[in-house]
């Protein structure tokens, strides 16, 4: 969406992967702090974002309501909060009727939800689509909120959420800034392989402006290892997905941290070329993941997905579709060092579920 907004990925904090419904504005206040405190928002994660559950019902003008007891304050002292911060803040809604947790939609209500939410200084709207009526189409319902957001004058990001049901690939560059092209992520290594597999097909689409996505990170959930969180964290930046973190920031463990301010891989994610990077090469149990970057640089990942066995692996500049006898300096983004000169060939040993991440730099 030609808006100004995501030139490149949005970067953030959303409520639900970690809080689901039990949020209020204390835990967004101090999710504020802490991501300042431990540096999250000095690498970029600038959006504060309530998801479902913070809307209550509409007064008798139709005017939307936040739940009073967990939002005693109101959502506009919150903004004012966020901004205050120097951050920004988002909320959400839903095309339908009733958002998915049953809270009041924005279908017949997007003029007077969008003025609310610009008179709030709201700075960005996740748009869901639960309970929409089976005969308006996505394609119909998204863009009247798109359009009722820009007569507002204030931008405000647009993040559609219609769960890749009707190809938003194919038709929502101009309608949002990014749109979501699968179902909900968990914090489950088979559903973040389920969710790679679904969104890589589509890298073509992204671009400033607009860009897939595949759901939030899970990165300090719990339930998965390190190795998985950091090969998560790898593949949703190299897609060019939104780097929206969904753990409890102010319980992080030092590996989370770690993770989510890898300012090299998160590089990958901000570069200008904007360019979602693909799978070019896959064996049974190893893929070679590819996104060209500014000044001639390559961000290449060997991605091994045996569960249990360490994999030496190695991809040609032919398969990466780089010039022949061309050299690079290989620089680990997780080591943080430069491993080598390559000349034709790059190899490694990869972990069981893990990732080697290089960024190739024209030698
Ligand atoms: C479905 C969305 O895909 C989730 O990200 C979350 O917003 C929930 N709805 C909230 O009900």
């Amino acid at each position: 969406l030609d808006n100004g907004l995501g030139r490149t990925p949005q970067m953030g904090f959303n409520t639900w992967n970690h809080f689901g419904c039990n949020i209020n504005e204390t835990i967004i206040r101090s999710t504020v702090d802490a991501m300042i405190d431990t540096g999250l928002t000095a690498v970029g994660y600038n959006y504060i974002n309530l998801d479902d559950c913070w809307a209550l019902n509409r007064t008798a003008a139709g005017v939307i309501v936040a739940d009073p007891v967990a939002f005693p304050s109101g959502i506009a002292a919150l903004a004012s909060y966020v901004h205050s911060k120097g951050l920004l803040f988002g909320v959400y809604s839903d095309a339908g009727t009733k958002t998915c947790a049953g809270r009041p939609g924005s279908l017949g209500y997007e003029k007077i939800d969008a003025q609310t939410y610009a008179s709030w200084g709201v700075d960005y709207l996740k748009y869901d689509n639960c309970n929409a009526p089976a005969d308006q189409t996505p394609m119909v319902r998204y863009p009247v909120m798109r359009d009722a957001l820009n007569a507002t004058g204030r931008p405000i990001f647009f993040s559609m959420c219609e769960w890749g049901d009707y190809d938003p690939a194919k038709w929502a560059a101009p309608v949002g800034n990014s749109w979501r092209t699968t179902g909900d992520v968990s914090d489950s290594w088979s559903r973040i392989i389920t969710i790679l597999e679904a969104n890589e097909p589509l890298w073509k689409a992204a671009g400033p402006g607009g860009w897939n996505d595949p759901d939030m990170l899970e990165v300090g959930n719990g339930v998965l290892s390190t190795t998985e969180y950091t090969s998560h964290f790898t593949l949703w930046a190299l897609m060019k997905a939104p780097l929206i973190i969904g753990c409890d920031v102010t319980k992080m463990t030092n590996d989370t941290l770690r993770i989510l301010t890898n300012t090299e891989v998160i590089e990958w994610n901000q570069d200008s070329l904007g360019i979602q990077g693909h799978r070019v090469k896959r064996g049974l149990l190893s893929e070679v993941w590819m996104a060209p970057l500014a000044n001639g640089r390559f961000a290449v990942v060997l991605f091994n997905t045996d569960p249990l066995l360490s994999a030496h692996m190695t991809v040609t500049w032919a398969e990466l579709g780089l010039t022949a006898g061309s050299k690079y300096t290989a620089r680990d983004v997780w080591q943080h060092k430069n491993v080598g000169l390559y000349a034709g060939t790059f190899d490694a040993q990869v972990a069981p579920k893990g990732v080697v991440a290089v960024t190739l730099v024209p030698a």
